[in-house]
């Protein structure tokens, strides 16, 4: 089994600081540790006005540090000792006073001390009112922040708290999330250009009837989202999908087998790599009825048409980019999935079972490529999305 070397795990320093937005951390929390991400809370004295120490212990699964002279951490330092395990401190919320601690080099509480004495990137998500977050002296911290080299992400805009509307509420948990998770991921595809289809495709039969089939696009998005977060220029050309399309990344709507074709193949040229995640419709039916078909006889006929195979008239161009196709089977796997890659000139497939794959959060595949086969542990699909990748990466 490979196992995610890729993925060492990391550890993140998550600070609290007072504002309403502070029960958003908690859900943030509940984030990050689902997707194995290692967190230790500190809250300052403000926060713990806003949310409790013992919801963030719960959550963390660790005892919450607020305390400068904490006597439980082996050294007595712990502005010293909690940094140096981090791999990174995110302060979220993070309020006005806080960010101008933060650039006047504060050291007066357990968190601006460790952010002080940090060896480690800082990422601040900042949170408050309005007109705080207008004001020339807040502006003039954000600039000197981030000529420090300090990460921002957000504020959002939309309605605060307060009752007021605009810039300076905080970004919601899964926004947050997202970023973390895109900052600790290596950049292993940096400036690659790279082509995803995904979800199923909807062959109409008449208005309201449609040949589809089970795929949900979660891998396919899962593999897009990696791709952008390993700082490839993603292009995802998705089929039918209930899902939001992912961050940085430029998604193209084409349901039918024929449109994503095209959609495809108007941006194949400045592709390096093709990943055929899509549950492509092998054929259409061959007349699509303007109006909806009548309940008439007792049995009914319907006539197909194949479809173009998109992955294998890209792998077929002159100057092919690097190919991934998926096979997902119910029986004879690996066979039928070497059979594909050969057939269709692939340097790389993924094998996995139907049953496995379809509709699920965790796949369990196998990365067929002229060495053999190389297993991947069941795991989320975006775990799953980011060892593919990095099997990509290594063999470009
Ligand atoms: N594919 C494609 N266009 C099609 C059919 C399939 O791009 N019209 C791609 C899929 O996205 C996948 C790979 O080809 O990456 C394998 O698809 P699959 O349907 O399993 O293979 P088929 O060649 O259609 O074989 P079969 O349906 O007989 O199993």
């Amino acid at each position: 089994m490979q196992k995610n070397s890729a993925l060492k795990p990391k550890s993140l320093l998550l600070g609290i600081t007072g504002g309403i937005a502070a029960y958003k951390a908690a859900e943030l929390v509940r984030l990050l540790v689902k997707a194995d991400i290692d967190v230790q809370v500190v809250m300052t004295a403000a926060a713990c006005q806003f949310i409790t120490p013992v919801t963030m212990q719960a959550l963390s699964g660790k005892p919450v540090f607020m305390d400068m002279w904490d006597s439980s951490v082996g050294n007595g330092m712990p502005h010293i000792e909690l940094s140096r395990n981090a791999d990174a401190i995110l302060v979220a919320p993070a309020s006005a006073d806080f960010l101008a601690k933060l650039v006047q080099g504060r050291a007066d509480d357990l968190l601006s001390t460790l952010c002080l004495a940090r060896d480690c990137p800082l990422l601040v998500a900042p949170a408050m009112n309005k007109q705080m977050w207008e004001n020339p002296a807040t502006q003039r911290n954000i600039a000197q922040l981030k000529a420090d080299g300090i990460s921002l992400l957000g504020p959002d805009s939309g309605e605060q708290a307060c009752g007021e509307v605009g810039l300076g509420r905080m970004l919601e948990a899964e926004a947050l999330f997202a970023l973390v998770n895109a900052h600790f991921t290596p950049k292993l595809l940096a400036g690659k250009h790279v082509l995803i289809t995904a979800g199923a495709t909807l062959e109409m039969i008449d208005p309201v009837r449609a040949i589809t089939n089970l795929s949900s696009g979660k891998m396919g998005y899962a593999i897009a989202q990696a791709a952008a977060d390993m700082g490839a220029i993603v292009t995802l050309v998705s089929g039918a999908s209930a899902l939001n399309a992912p961050s940085n990344v430029t998604t193209i709507k084409a349901e039918s087998a024929d449109a994503m074709y095209n959609a495809v193949m108007s941006n194949i040229l400045s592709q390096d790599i093709f990943i055929s995640v899509a549950a492509v419709a092998d054929y259409r039916p061959a007349v699509q009825h303007q109006d909806k078909i009548k309940k008439s006889t007792s049995s009914l006929t319907l006539e197909l048409t194949a479809n173009k195979d998109i992955l294998a008239e890209v792998a077929s161009l002159p100057n092919a980019p690097f190919c991934v196709g998926f096979a997902a089977e119910t029986e004879n796997l690996l066979a039928y999935a070497e059979a594909k890659r050969q057939a269709k000139k692939l340097p790389l497939i993924v094998a996995n079972l139907a049953s496995d794959a379809m509709g699920s959060d965790e796949n369990s595949v196998t990365m067929l490529d002229k060495n053999g086969a190389h297993p991947l542990e069941r795991a989320p699909k975006s775990t799953i999305a980011k060892l593919l990748l990095a099997h990509v990466a290594s063999m470009l």
